[in-house]
This record gives C-alpha cells, structure tokens and sequence, in this order.
C-alpha cells in the first residue's frame, strides 16, 4: 500500500464530482464540506461513468440506470448494481489530497 499525491484540496469544488486516472485506475474525488472521497468512478453494473452522475447527501447516482453509491464506502444502495465500488483511504497534507492505493 502507498499514497499517491494527486491534486490540491482548491482544484476541488464543494459538492463536484472530480475525475482523474490515477496509474490506471480511473477514480472520482469528492469534497464534501471539510472531507474528501476517493472512490472508482466506472458504476458496477455496466460501466456508466459516474463522474457524470449526480450527488446526494451521502451518495452519488449512476447517470444510466440510477443506483447510488455511498461516499464513504462504495457500497451499492439499490438496483441494478449489486457490487460495491472501490473506495480509498484519503488524506490531506498541506492541501495536497493523497489516496492509499495498493
Ligand atoms: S450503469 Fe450504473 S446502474 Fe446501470
């Protein structure tokens, strides 16, 4: 496990879904007031991605067939997705957000 260092806490809106591919891994970040989310970004049904969906209090809907996602564990809230997205831990060190990969 390692942090990688991705972007400044500033390049992130409150309440925007933000995208990056990080080593391949194609991920969204999320601010939510003082705390950030990294979770992977392509739905677990059929690979809608959900940086274009919409966020809820606690979670993010698919654009395509609307299953939410929470935040903070990816865990799929309703159909059609069953499987969990990835979520990953985040800090943040002198605005720099960090996120633990494997
Ligand atoms: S592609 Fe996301 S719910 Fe179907």
């Amino acid at each position: 496990m390692r942090w990688i260092k991705t972007v400044n806490i500033t390049d992130i809106k409150n309440e925007e879904i933000f995208s990056l591919d990080l080593e391949g891994r194609e991920m969204m970040l999320i601010k939510k007031n003082t705390e950030v989310f990294a979770l992977d970004r392509i739905c677990t049904h059929e690979r809608a991605d959900l940086s274009m969906g919409f966020l809820n209090e606690d979670s993010v809907t698919c654009p395509l067939h609307l299953s939410q996602f929470e935040f903070e564990t990816g865990k799929a809230l309703n159909p059609p997705a069953e499987g969990s997205l990835k979520s990953y831990k985040v800090k943040i060190e002198e605005n720099v957000i960090y996120v633990l990969v494997d």
